[in-house]
């Protein structure tokens, strides 16, 4: 079953079409990733999902409700989270700290505080900060300061915070951009645990080949403002089509 629906998406920046046509359809439970060369259309379109950019024409549905018209917290309390291609931690607090953070918060961004639903709840959020730790293996990590982590931990903090929101969707620009092959490879074992433990549907962009190989079910390929291809990765590995668009791009 389809969760993230995108249909003949459109969007222009003045005269500059960045988005063509656009068709995409995520199942429930995959990851699915969405590639093509730089100036192919991806952020633009990862934009319209999270109601950072409103699309021309088209529609976007998220669990069969229309995303577009709604404000970037709306988007986000249907149950889509986003991670950044860097992470966005508190650096100098500890990695407890962090992830204490998004358990106090409400899904509206406010904080719990009243004082006597604050008491009831106390032993619940911490509860939940400890399981969000060990769901990304980094309990033994929770007293070292963020900033100490390696890039990888780092990653994976941000994961536990964004975990922390219960997503149903998990949009992920390049989570692996600039990383050493070691943090690479320990975020792609962390995406696919999560994966297994929680059947999250993610949608992924990313340039790297042995990342997207190794994690999606599904891949888009996006060349131009517009999806060439949507295929299993081992019909994308050598597509014509395909090799013609990065050959052509600036990738
Ligand atoms: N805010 C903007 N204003 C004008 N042009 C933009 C803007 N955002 C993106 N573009 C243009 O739209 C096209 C697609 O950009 P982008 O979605 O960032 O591609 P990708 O993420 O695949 O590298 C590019 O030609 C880019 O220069
Ligand atoms: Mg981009």
């Amino acid at each position: 079953m389809s969760i993230l629906e995108v249909q003949n998406v459109n969007k222009s920046f003045g005269g500059l079409k960045a988005l063509h046509n656009v068709n995409l359809s995520v199942e429930e439970g995959t990851i699915h990733a969405i590639i093509g060369p730089n100036g192919a259309g991806k952020s633009t379109l990862l934009n319209c999902f999270i109601g950072k950019l409103i699309p021309d024409t088209g529609t976007v549905t998220f669990g069969g409700k229309s995303l577009l018209g709604m404000k970037p917290h709306e988007i986000n309390q249907t149950g889509v989270s986003r991670v950044f291609q860097t992470p966005e931690i508190f650096a100098d607090l500890t990695v407890y700290e962090n992830v204490l953070i998004p358990c106090f918060a409400k899904r509206d961004g406010s904080f719990c505080l009243n004082p006597l639903k604050f008491v009831k709840r106390e032993a619940d959020i911490h509860d939940k900060a400890q399981h969000m730790l060990e769901d990304v293996n980094m309990a033994d990590k929770r007293h070292m300061t963020a900033s100490s982590l390696s890039r990888g931990d780092k990653r994976r903090l941000e994961m536990a915070m964004c975990l922390a929101q219960d997503p149903k969707l998990l949009l992920l620009d390049e989570p692996t951009a600039g990383m050493a092959r070691a943090d690479t490879n320990n975020t792609i074992e962390l995406l696919r645990e999560i994966q297994g433990k929680r059947h999250i549907t993610m949608a992924v962009i990313e340039h790297d080949m042995h990342v997207v190989f190794s994690l999606a079910e599904k891949i888009s390929v996006l060349a131009q403002g517009t999806v060439i291809v949507e295929d299993l990765p081992e019909n994308i590995k050598g597509h014509p089509k395909v090799q013609e668009a990065y050959l052509g791009g600036a990738h």
